[in-house]
């Protein structure tokens, strides 16, 4: 595995968007997972039998009665229909979700509240086998609590995980491993909206402790740092407009990458702003 891919935000239900990311990652040539996340549609789901999502610092809380519609949604919906598209594109996919295989393990975030889990273990047997006979494992993040009971892990905790599994796996002979989120924003921005276009890790909880970045994008970098740390070798955060962008945002041409090191003297705590502006 040398690439995760993590879509959010609106791209996993724009089908255009999608289809043309399947092709990007086909031609790619890297043996390669996409990992989605669509709490949106489970929050609407919910409220339609009358439940209220709950979140804390951007995390659903995943409230017991609502552990099922995160399966039926995640698992059932999204996931299959996102193998489907995949065909269409001329990729075959195969969904799995973390429950398959052992591939995530969970322990209890808010235990006594909810199903929302923290990654404790990964096991990449299964992808690893479907990308050797040239699938594409398409990754849905429920899986099994330490209790053997379904859980909720958030997307980017989970992307984040399989790309250190992945990362730790990777000796000297075999290639580096790369992480991309696609999200709905262009990047990280900072106070003035600007894409900012690298962050050094230490740079990370200073942008939060500020409040330049916030929500999900606070455990969207958060996760950025763990990667790197775990040796994940690009770590990039961005959108996806056409095909192509993720080798852009690979190569650092769009979006924001998250790179090792420390700012320097000259870099202020919120980032270095794009020269362009907003992209
Ligand atoms: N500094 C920032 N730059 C970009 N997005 C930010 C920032 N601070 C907060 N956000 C919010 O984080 C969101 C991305 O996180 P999230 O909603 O969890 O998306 P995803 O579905 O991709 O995980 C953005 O849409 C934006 O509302
Ligand atoms: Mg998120």
């Amino acid at each position: 595995m040398e690439l995760v891919v993590k879509t959010g935000g609106r791209v996993a239900a724009d089908q255009q968007a999608m289809a043309s990311l399947f092709q990007d990652l086909a031609s790619l040539r890297l043996p390669s997972v996409l990992v989605h996340g669509g709490g949106a549609a489970v929050t609407d789901l919910a409220a339609r039998l009358g439940i209220t999502s709950a979140f804390h610092e951007g995390v659903r809380i995943t409230q017991p009665e609502e552990m099922a519609l995160v399966d039926m949604v995640l698992a059932g919906e999204t996931n299959t229909e996102l193998v489907r598209l995949a065909r269409r594109a001329g990729v075959a996919a195969v969904g799995l979700t973390g429950s398959d295989g052992e591939l995530l393990t969970g322990t209890l975030l808010f235990p006594g509240r909810g199903r929302t889990a923290r990654v404790s273990s990964v096991n990449l047997a299964v992808p690893e086998l479907l990308l050797k006979e040239g699938f594409l494992p398409v990754i849905a993040t429920v899986g099994t609590g330490e209790d053997g009971q379904a859980v909720n892990i958030n997307a980017d905790e989970a992307a984040q995980a399989i790309a250190c599994a992945a990362a730790r796996r990777a000796g000297r002979d075999t290639p580096p491993v790369q992480l991309c989120f696609i999200s709905d924003t262009a990047g990280v921005l900072d106070d003035q909206g600007r894409i900012i276009p690298e962050i050094p890790r230490s740079a990370i909880e200073d942008l939060i402790a500020a409040g330049t970045v916030r929500d999900g994008m606070a455990a969207k970098i958060r996760s950025c740092g763990a990667a790197l740390e775990a040796g994940v070798t690009r770590v990039v955060v961005g959108s996806y407009e056409q095909a192509g962008d993720i080798s852009r945002l690979l190569q650092g041409e769009r979006g924001t990458s998250i790179v090792p090191g420390t700012a320097g003297p000259g870099i202020p705590a919120s980032g270095r702003a794009a020269k362009g502006g907003p992209r």
